[in-house]
């Protein structure tokens, strides 16, 4: 699953509904492969290069690594772990204020819409939707991770035999062209859940509803999971669970490049940290080295200094005001807002004005 992360601008291509139970559809000189009961729109994201950008990130002055790098086989399973922590009150509380307030989440949406929804790893979520969505017309999930969206579709094609289910494998923080996506989408309403977007810079999480709202056109809305400021502590400890969940999640991307490209990175010798930076309003995730070493990549010396940070992962939480703040600047409105009763995450409804 794509969890944030740059890439090249891809457009939809033309295509047709063939209704044969194997289609093969095709546009744009790409293929569009269509399997009964899921048609697969493949647009073949560029993956980018994992030695280029972890030379890349480890060469600056202050070492970073790209968040999108954690999810692998075994980082997405991790991942799966975090949202069940006693400590990881996101995914919980959001399913509960769905569960609680589908009724007028649907109300909001519509008889008849298409839901698209940016990444495909909240099945839960969706099907909490699904289930109570009048007549949807389809859903289309959007992953750049083929096998994972596929599985998760297929999944959700069973669960639901009328409904039409149509992934699409793209790089969903790169560009759609809109008109190319009307006659699939004819009412599209965007579900952007997990509080994912706080994963984006805040430039980028802009650029990103900006295309959102292009996509939705006018009066289409977007329904989005949206992480709040709160208590330090609480935000730490989600991000430091006891158990050392999300610490194996973090030291991940080091046994990744170890794995897939022969680094020699000794895991001992870093240490998960996670604080919130009341500046910046966000979780920062770092990887914090214990001794003055050397790291080697594909012939490269990488030398760390005791205390040395790799900088992993942001993860923004808002306040209400400031969300809607970021969103007006991005051409949406925010109409209508569920939170919990201590008002951790809110999932909001978002409609994009008229210009
Ligand atoms: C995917 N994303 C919304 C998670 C978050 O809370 O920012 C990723 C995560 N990182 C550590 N724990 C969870």
């Amino acid at each position: 699953m794509d969890k944030t992360g740059s890439g090249t601008a891809i457009s939809l291509p033309h295509f047709s509904h063939d209704k044969s139970p194997i289609a093969t559809l095709r546009g744009k000189g790409q293929k569009v492969t269509a399997v009964v009961p899921v048609e697969l729109i493949d647009l073949h994201p560029e993956m980018g290069s994992l030695l280029e950008e972890a030379l890349d990130g480890l060469t600056k002055p202050q070492k970073t690594l790209p968040p999108k790098l954690f999810y692998d086989e075994r980082g997405s399973r991790l991942f799966d772990r975090i949202t069940e922590l006693d400590e990881y009150y996101p995914t919980r509380t959001e399913i509960s204020i769905m569960e609680r307030h589908v009724g007028e989440m649907v109300a909001r949406i519509g008889a008849g819409a298409v839901l698209v929804e940016y990444g495909s790893g909240s099945s839960l979520k969706t099907r909490v939707l699904l289930d109570h969505l009048e007549s949807p017309a389809a859903y289309v999930p959007i992953d750049i991770s083929r096998e994972h969206l596929l599985a998760s579709a297929r999944r959700l094609a069973a669960a639901y035999p009328g409904l039409r289910v149509m992934p699409v494998c793209a790089d969903y923080t790169s560009a759609f062209e809109v008109p190319e996506v009307e006659a699939l989408l004819a009412r599209p309403t965007v579900f952007f859940p997990g509080s994912t977007i706080g994963n984006f810079e805040p430039v980028e999480a802009a650029d990103f509803l900006r295309r959102v709202a292009r996509v939705v056109g006018p009066g289409g809305g977007l329904l989005i999971g949206v992480d709040l400021k709160k208590n330090a502590k609480v935000l730490e400890a989600a991000y430091d669970d006891a158990e050392g969940v999300t610490a194996a999640f973090n030291k991940n991307v080091l046994r990744r490049l170890n794995d897939e490209l022969g680094a020699d990175f000794d895991l001992d010798h870093f240490e998960h940290r996670a604080l919130f930076n009341e500046v910046q309003g966000r979780i920062e995730m770092h990887l914090v080295s214990h001794a003055d070493q050397r790291v080697h990549l594909n012939g490269t010396s990488i030398p760390f200094r005791k205390g040395e940070t790799i900088h992993t992962e942001n993860s923004y939480k808002y306040t209400l005001d400031q969300f809607a703040h970021l969103a007006s600047a991005t051409g949406f409105a925010v109409e209508e807002v569920w939170t919990d009763d201590q008002v951790f995450f809110s999932v909001q409804y978002l409609v994009h004005r008229s210009p």
